[in-house]
């Protein structure tokens, strides 16, 4: 028993280095067959809205939308829509980081938006009656504005819905 530990403890020890060894990148290591083409950026892969939205944006907002207090993500789920019953929440939803620092172009985030904004979609119920969609020229003229005290706006915003008697269930709290 004694030996056949003994001998363990020698193997590890022989084996160790090679494990430090693996962990260190060979400079001439090949791709594996098959992945040997570039990877295709984002922008240009052409996914869907619902790919696009669980490679860019479900790691935060989750893949049903329901955000997490605990990291302060605000829930879309049935709620997002209000904002475009505010003055100013239109513009807010394309200049949030998310949103416009996301890798994906002014018209991936112009279908994204309007992908989300659906009275069977994500926004559910919370979608006013009327609504413009996005397109990519809008997203391009508002996008790069940046967002300056981003709480201070989505504060206005909430305040202004409560305003208006609409229900804020973002999941934040109060
Ligand atoms: C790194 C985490 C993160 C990622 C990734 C992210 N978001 Fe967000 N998102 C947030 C947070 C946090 C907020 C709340 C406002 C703020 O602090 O930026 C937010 C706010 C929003 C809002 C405004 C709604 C509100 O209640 O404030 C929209 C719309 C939105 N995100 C959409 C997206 C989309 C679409 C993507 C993917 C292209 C995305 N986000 C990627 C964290 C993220």
């Amino acid at each position: 028993m004694k030996r056949t530990l003994s001998s363990l403890a020698l193997l590890c020890l022989l084996a160790s280095p090679l494990t430090q060894a693996r962990s260190i990148p060979d400079p001439h290591q090949k791709h594996a067959p098959g992945n040997e083409a570039p990877q295709t950026p984002i922008a240009q892969a052409g996914y869907s809205n619902a790919t696009n939205y669980q490679l860019a944006c479900a790691g935060c907002h989750l893949s049903n939308g329901m955000g997490s207090k605990s990291n302060d993500v605000p829930r879309m789920q049935g709620f997002v829509g209000n904002f475009l019953k505010v003055e100013g929440g239109r513009q807010f939803l394309v200049r949030v980081p998310g949103m416009s620092m996301s890798p994906l172009n002014d018209a991936q985030l112009a279908d994204m938006l309007n992908w989300l904004l659906r009275k069977d979609g994500m926004a559910g119920a919370s979608m006013p009656e009327q609504y413009t969609p996005y397109t990519g020229e809008e997203v391009a003229s508002i996008r790069h504005e940046t967002l300056l005290n981003l709480p201070g706006t989505r504060a206005k915003l909430i305040s202004a819905m409560r305003a208006q008697g609409i229900a804020v269930t973002d999941g934040m709290g109060d």
